[in-house]
C-alpha cells in the first residue's frame, strides 16, 4: 500500500479510494462548466464599486441526485467575481450567516492590514456584518477572496467558500475580454467522494500531514466539465483553489500557450510553454490558439495524464493579436533593500513551523516600516521529513504574504523563469527550495504571512508582520 502523498493519477489508479459513478458529466452533455457570475455593482456612483456577499449554507449536487451540505458566498457553492478598476473606491459588506465564524481575504489585494479580512477581521455569526473599504492601486490582475479564520480555513474553503476578484485598468492591449467566452475563469479544486457520491474531508493521516488531496478535480464547483469554445484565442484565468495540490497544468495534445499573468498581473512579454506548475493560491492567466482545429475538435486539459477539462471547438471567434510586450514592470531595487530575512519553513502534519514557530495571535514575528524594501529569503528544511514525500520532485509547501507583491529575484540561485517573472504573492517551494522575493511595502498593518496548503496554515504555519 502507498501511504504518502501520491501523485493525483496515483491516488485514482490505487483502488480502494474509488470513484464515484452517475456524476452529472457521464449524460455526455456539453457546457456543463459554469462561469461564475459577475456580482452586480450596488453603485452608479463613478469610481465607487458596492458589493454585498452573503457567507452562507446550502445543499449542493456534486453527483447527480446525491445532495450534501455546502458553503458557498450568495449562493451554494463557490461565490460571485467581483469587479473594480485601478482606482475605484470599493466596499464590500460582508454578512456571515453561517453558525461558525468567518473572515473574507482578498487574497492578493494590497489594502491597509484593518481591511485585509485576514484572522483579525473576524465576523461573527449568525447574521454578523463587517464591511471593507478600500482603494484598488494596483494593475488589472486576477485576485480572489476566501475564509481565513484561525483553524477553520481549510474547512471553510474545502466547503465550497471562494471566488475571483477581477482588477482591471486602463490598459487597452487586445487580449481576450470576453467573459466567459473566450476569458473564461477556471477556479480550479479537488475534492474526495465516496463511492456514493458524499464529500469526504480528512479521513486518513495524510490528509492532516501533506493537507487534503481529493480523488476528483472541480473547476468551477463541477466535476470535469465540458466547455464550448471560440475557434481562435481563448484567455483563461486560472485560480488554483484547493486546499493543498499543485497542477502541472497542460493539454493533452502537447499545445503550446502563451502565460501573459502571473499573480499580480500581466507580464513583460508572453511567454510560450507546453505547461504550467500552480500551488495553492496561485493564479495565471493563458492564451491558446485554436484557430488551426477544426470545429467539432475536442481538445483536453490537466495534470499529469487526469484530464479533468474537456474543451470543444466551436464556431470561430474574434480576432486578437497577443503583442510581444505586454507592459513595462519596474524592477524594484536590490539597492535599496536594506534587509534581508529568513523564513524557514518546515515540518508536515501538526508539526508544521515557519522559523521553528506556530503561529500565536497575539505575537507580531516581523517589524518592518512603511516603504522599506526588503529581501525575504524563504526556504524549505524539511529534515527527516524529506524522505516523506517531500523527497520527491514535488511541492510540500508555498509562500503567501498579504499586504504586499514580490518579485522573485532568485529561485535556487537562478533568475526566476515562466510566470515569477512577473508580480507574486504566492511561490510554491520544494524541498531545499531557496528563493529570494524582493518587496516593498506600501500599506501599514499587521498582515499574514503562511504556506497556502490550508491545513498546513490552519496547524500554525502561519506568522504575522507589522508594517507601522
Ligand atoms: Cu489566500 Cu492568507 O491567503
Ligand atoms: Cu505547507
Amino acid at each position: 500500500r502507498r501511504r504518502f502523498n501520491m501523485g493525483l493519477a496515483g491516488a485514482l489508479l490505487v483502488g480502494g479510494l474509488g470513484i464515484p459513478k452517475g456524476f452529472a458529466n457521464e449524460k455526455s452533455e456539453w457546457d456543463t462548466l459554469p462561469t461564475p457570475p459577475l456580482l452586480e455593482n450596488e453603485s452608479n456612483e463613478k469610481g465607487y464599486v458596492k458589493y454585498t456577499l452573503n457567507v452562507q449554507q446550502g445543499m449542493y449536487e456534486y453527483f447527480t441526485g446525491v445532495k450534501v451540505p455546502s458553503l458557498g458566498y450568495n449562493g451554494n457553492i463557490l461565490g460571485p467575481t467581483l469587479k473594480a478598476k485601478k482606482g475605484d473606491i470599493v466596499e464590500i459588506k460582508v454578512k456571515n450567516f453561517l453558525k461558525e465564524e468567518t473572515t473574507v481575504h482578498w487574497h492578493g489585494m494590497v489594502v491597509p492590514g484593518e481591511m485585509d479580512g485576514g484572522p483579525h477581521q473576524v465576523v461573527s455569526p449568525n447574521g454578523s456584518e463587517w464591511t471593507a473599504r478600500f482603494k484598488v492601486e494596483q494593475q488589472a490582475a486576477t485576485l480572489w477572496y476566501h475564509p481565513h479564520g484561525i483553524g477553520t480555513t481549510a474547512s471553510q474553503v474545502y466547503g465550497g467558500l471562494g471566488g475571483l476578484f477581477i482588477v482591471e485598468d486602463e490598459n487597452r492591449l487586445n487580449l481576450p475580454n470576453e467573459y466567459g467566452v473566450d476569458d473564461i475563469p477556471l477556479v480550479i479544486q479537488d475534492k474526495r467522494f465516496s463511492q456514493k457520491g458524499d464529500l469526504l474531508y480528512l479521513t486518513n493521516m495524510n490528509d492532516i500531514m501533506y493537507g487534503m488531496l481529493g480523488n476528483k478535480v472541480l473547476v468551477n464547483g463541477v466535476i470535469e466539465p465540458k466547455k464550448t469554445i471560440p475557434r481562435g484565442k481563448v484567455r483563461f484565468r486560472i485560480l488554483n483553489a484547493s486546499n493543498a495540490r499543485s497542477y502541472n497544468l497542460k493539454f493533452n495534445n502537447k499545445l503550446p500557450f502563451v502565460i501573459i499573468a502571473s499573480d499580480g498581473g500581466l507580464l513583460e512579454k508572453p511567454i510560450k510553454v507546453n505547461d504550467v506548475l500552480l500551488s495553492p493560491g496561485e493564479r495565471v492567466e493563458i492564451v491558446a490558439d485554436f484557430s488551426e482545429f477544426d470545429e467539432g475538435s475536442e481538445i483536453l486539459f490537466g495534470d499529469r495524464g487526469y484530464n479533468f477539462l474537456t474543451l470543444k471547438v466551436g464556431k470561430k471567434g474574434k480576432r486578437y493579436e497577443i503583442p510581444t510586450r505586454l507592459i513595462d514592470i519596474d524592477k524594484i531595487s536590490e539597492k535599496d533593500v536594506v534587509r534581508v530575512r529568513e523564513f524557514v519553513l518546515s515540518g508536515l502534519g501538526h508539526m508544521v513551523t515557519i522559523n521553528g514557530k506556530q503561529f500565536q495571535m497575539n505575537r507580531i514575528d516581523e517589524n518592518t516600516k512603511i516603504g522599506t524594501t526588503e529581501i525575504w529569503r524563504v526556504s524549505v528544511r524539511m529534515g527527516m521529513h524529506g524522505m516523506m514525500g517531500g523527497g520527491r520532485n514535488s511541492i510540500i509547501h508555498n509562500f503567501h504574504a498579504h499586504g504586499v507583491l514580490f518579485q522573485v529575484l532568485k529561485r535556487n540561485g537562478r533568475k526566476p523563469t515562466g510566470h515569477e517573472q512577473g508580480w507574486k504573492d504566492t511561490i510554491a517551494l520544494r524541498n531545499g527550495d531557496t528563493v529570494d522575493l524582493i518587496m516593498n511595502f506600501r500599506k501599514k498593518g499587521v498582515f499574514m504571512y503562511h504556506c497556502h496548503i490550508l491545513e498546513h496554515e490552519d496547524n500554525g504555519m502561519m506568522g504575522q508582520f507589522l508594517v507601522s
